[in-house]
């Protein structure tokens, strides 16, 4: 704990203030009493403790804490975008030109809000009033309950976060004043079982592929989940059918993606990447592959974010069929990550493959899509490819402002890491136990 401390605290120096020599704060730091706590929820009391460790007697006005918690959204859009604005208000909630040709969006919504004093001077708040804290450790306990109302989850993004911190000020007399915060994290909890998240989801879809009057026939894919709601950790068995009826030799693939949305001043800036990906065997000529309760393994993410004004974080579950030389046929099945995982009363997991295998008359009744056209070079190039030259937006965000602390560093490091990078190593190997070599284009 005492490294921590010293971590948050290294910054901090005395010395000169207005010409006259002060006295150090040695270490001004933030505790809570439970550090090992993964998420508070709303209305659980969040305790701690303010550490302040002096060289020397100090005359101190006040010691004052401030916990916050609230959504925030910042983007620039506009020629001038690649160089940061210079000086940002958080207060703005209106756009605001910070030259003529980029324009800066802002919303901030808040969820918790609330002040109290720690150790305070007798009497009014004048230079004349202080107490003195003798040289040496000095803790503050305090607690604070959060809000009974909805709390929407921590959450960091390129883009905008939630987050809710504590910030404890000294003031002293003669002096500035001098502040440290650290961030909590909390979780508002998901349950899948719920009728809704409970209930199965599946679509279809085909795709002609060839050229003009040499079309071959169909490729076909169906796929099927189980449940709409899973949690981190947890294997989506996928339940799939494939079906090449085309002269291509196709790769069916499946995949999570996160789709995190911003909002502010009426417009939205979203930002979408893949987190977990599974490959399934390459499909021959006239043939089919069928997945029955294929495994894709979700990785720690942040749970969905549906209730946040300003900021949604969504996920889905793509199948797709890589084709040489064609767009991929995809498909693309809303997905829920919970919390509370499913309890296992639903009880219908058992009939689900052969109920899928009936589901599958569709393929015969569907009517295929227009014949594709002969690819073109763009075509060729595969979505992987595409995807690694797209600005990719799993770095951790750069909104900063009042919390850009090394404190703050720290504790993002292990509560918030961020989803993989997209990689063709599959960051889950055992999970692809018919892992194939890619394969060569064939018309
Ligand atoms: C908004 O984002 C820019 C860069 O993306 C950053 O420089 C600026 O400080 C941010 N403003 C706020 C208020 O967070
Ligand atoms: C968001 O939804 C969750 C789960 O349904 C709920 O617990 C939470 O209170 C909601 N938050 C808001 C801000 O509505
Ligand atoms: C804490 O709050 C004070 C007063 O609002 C602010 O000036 C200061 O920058 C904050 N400190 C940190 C470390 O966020
Ligand atoms: C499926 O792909 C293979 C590639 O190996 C191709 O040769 C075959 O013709 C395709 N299937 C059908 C029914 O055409």
């Amino acid at each position: 704990m005492i490294a921590i401390v010293d971590l948050i605290c290294k910054s901090l120096t005395g010395g000169d203030y207005k010409g006259k020599m002060v006295a150090k704060v040695k270490t001004l730091g933030i505790v809570f009493d439970d550090e090992q706590r993964s998420g508070y929820c709303s209305g659980e009391l969040v305790s701690g403790q303010v550490l302040v460790e002096l060289s020397e007697d100090m005359r101190v006005t006040a010691l004052r804490l401030v916990a916050r918690g609230c959504a925030r959204v910042n983007w620039s859009e506009g020629p001038g975008t690649a160089t940061a604005p210079s000086s940002a208000a958080m207060a703005t909630s209106s756009p605001s030109s910070s030259s003529s040709s980029s324009r800066s969006f802002r919303e901030e919504v808040e969820y918790v809000h609330s002040a109290q004093t720690l150790k305070e001077a007798p009497g009014d708040n004048s230079e004349e009033n202080f107490i003195t804290l003798h040289a040496g450790k000095h803790e503050f306990p305090f607690s604070f309950q959060l809000p009974q109302g909805p709390l929407v989850t921590s959450f960091s993004g390129k883009y905008g976060c939630i987050q809710y911190w504590v910030n404890a000020t000294l003031e002293r007399p003669s002096a500035p004043d001098q502040s440290v915060s650290r961030e909590f994290p909390v979780i508002s909890h998901m349950d899948v079982n719920t009728p809704t998240l409970l209930s199965p989801v599946s679509t279809n879809k085909e795709k002609m592929v060839g050229c003009w009057f040499f079309t071959s026939g169909p490729i076909a894919l169906s796929a099927r989940i189980e449940r709409k709601g899973y949690c981190n950790g947890e294997a989506i068995p996928i339940y799939a059918e494939i079906e090449n009826c085309s002269s291509r030799l196709i790769v069916p693939k499946a995949a999570i993606y996160q789709t995190v949305t911003c909002l502010a001043n009426g417009r939205t800036k979203t930002c979408r990447q893949r987190v977990a990906n599974v490959r399934g065997n390459h499909i021959g000529s006239g043939s089919m592959d069928t997945w029955n309760g294929k495994k894709l393994k979700i990785p720690p993410v942040t749970a969905s974010i549906l209730n946040c004004s300003i900021i949604t974080v969504e996920y889905s579950l793509a199948v797709y069929a890589h084709i040489p030389g064609a767009k991929k046929l995809k498909l693309e099945l809303p997905l829920v990550i919970g919390t509370i995982p499913y309890n296992g009363f639903g009880s219908r997991t058992a009939s689900v493959s052969s109920q899928f295998s009936m589901d599958m008359s569709w393929l015969s009744l569907a009517l295929p899509e227009q014949p594709e056209a002969p690819p073109n070079y763009a075509d060729v190039v595969s979505e992987e490819e595409f995807e690694r030259h797209t600005p990719s937006c799993s770095q951790p965000e750069d909104l900063e402002s009042e919390l850009g602390r090394p404190v703050f560093a720290y504790i993002q490091e292990f509560r918030f890491q961020p989803p993989p990078l997209y990689s063709e190593i599959d960051p889950h190997p055992t999970l692809t136990e018919e892992e194939q070599p890619r394969v060569a284009f064939v018309i």
